[in-house]
């Protein structure tokens, strides 16, 4: 069997251009132009680089949108009192602190701090909480969007048993909250895996679609699969390699060569739910903007 790939790039490009459309429609109608404030704390490599990608995206999409770089060294006042600035300015309506922060900085206080109708990331504890109780809210942009890779490749996850292997707050916790849900694009069982529960392969056995998020390269293997089960690779890890132009290259936390092999569906890395999480954090400031 050879898995069909879900191009997350080709359905990404989908949603950016019904947001685009629902935009131009908000500025006709309301002359409301969607803002999205960034705050990037050091120099981490892959952060500038993820934060880079979706000021593009605010480009494309005619968004507003304003980088505010501090460096590693910065306080935390400093950072806070930045976030109440965005907190009070009518033009922004979203505003994202690149994570991870350095150590000194107390991240639960500076999610906190930022106001949660602005949360587009929803890691907001109102967020969290009402994602929890089925309400609706700003939902956190890579779990929402692993929702809609799986209804527009046709993988409905209703009545499907969902094993979501890791269990951080960014992925694999939003993810399994968004599909147990009794809505649409949800209801299904979910199961939970993470480094607490011994051998993960006893569970991804057992799953009709496996949500992989630990930030392990390649750690989950076609034989620790089930026949004919879809695959969503969440992970974005920077190998080394000699051969490619920049020393490095990029590859997931399922070891894709063999996972293909058993599942009916698989997303690649990259092109899968990368250019997703960027689309649905679009998507997140223009609801929050009132589209
Ligand atoms: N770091 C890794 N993923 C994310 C994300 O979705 N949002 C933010 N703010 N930081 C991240």
């Amino acid at each position: 069997m050879s898995a069909t790939i879900i191009d997350g790039k080709l359905i990404a490009d989908q949603i950016k251009r019904e947001v685009k459309r629902d935009t131009e429609q908000l500025m006709r109608e309301r002359g409301i132009v969607p803002g999205l404030a960034f705050i990037l704390v050091g120099e981490d490599p892959a952060s500038q680089s993820y934060v880079r990608s979706k000021g593009k995206a605010c480009e494309e999409l005619g968004f507003h949108s304003i980088t505010e770089k501090l460096p590693p060294s910065v306080r935390q006042e400093d950072v806070l009192r930045l976030i109440h600035q965005f907190n009070a300015d009518p033009k922004i309506h979203g505003i994202l602190v690149q994570l991870p922060l350095p150590k000194h900085i107390d991240e639960d206080e500076v999610i906190m701090a930022i106001d949660w109708r602005k949360d587009v990331d929803g890691f907001h504890p109102i967020n969290v909480g009402k994602l929890v109780i089925g309400q609706k809210c700003l939902k956190p942009c890579t779990p929402a969007g692993i929702q809609e890779l799986l209804m527009r490749s046709g993988n409905d996850p209703a009545g499907k048993h969902v094993v979501v292997v890791g269990r951080s707050n960014i992925v694999g916790k939003p993810v399994a909250n968004i599909l147990l849900q009794k809505q649409a694009g949800a209801n299904a069982v979910v199961t939970i895996a993470h480094t607490g529960g011994g051998d993960i392969a006893q569970y991804t056995k057992l799953a009709d679609i496996v949500v992989v998020a630990i930030g392990k390269p390649g750690a989950v293997t076609g034989e620790m699969l089930k026949p004919g089960c879809v695959v969503i690779d969440v992970g974005i890890n920077r190998v080394a390699d000699a051969t490619a132009k920049n020393g490095y290259r990029i590859v997931g936390d399922v070891h894709f060569a063999s996972a293909s092999k058993v599942a009916s569906a698989i997303t690649p890395v990259p092109g899968g739910v990368g250019p997703m999480t960027i689309a649905m954090l679009m998507k997140n400031t223009l609801v929050a903007a009132g589209g």
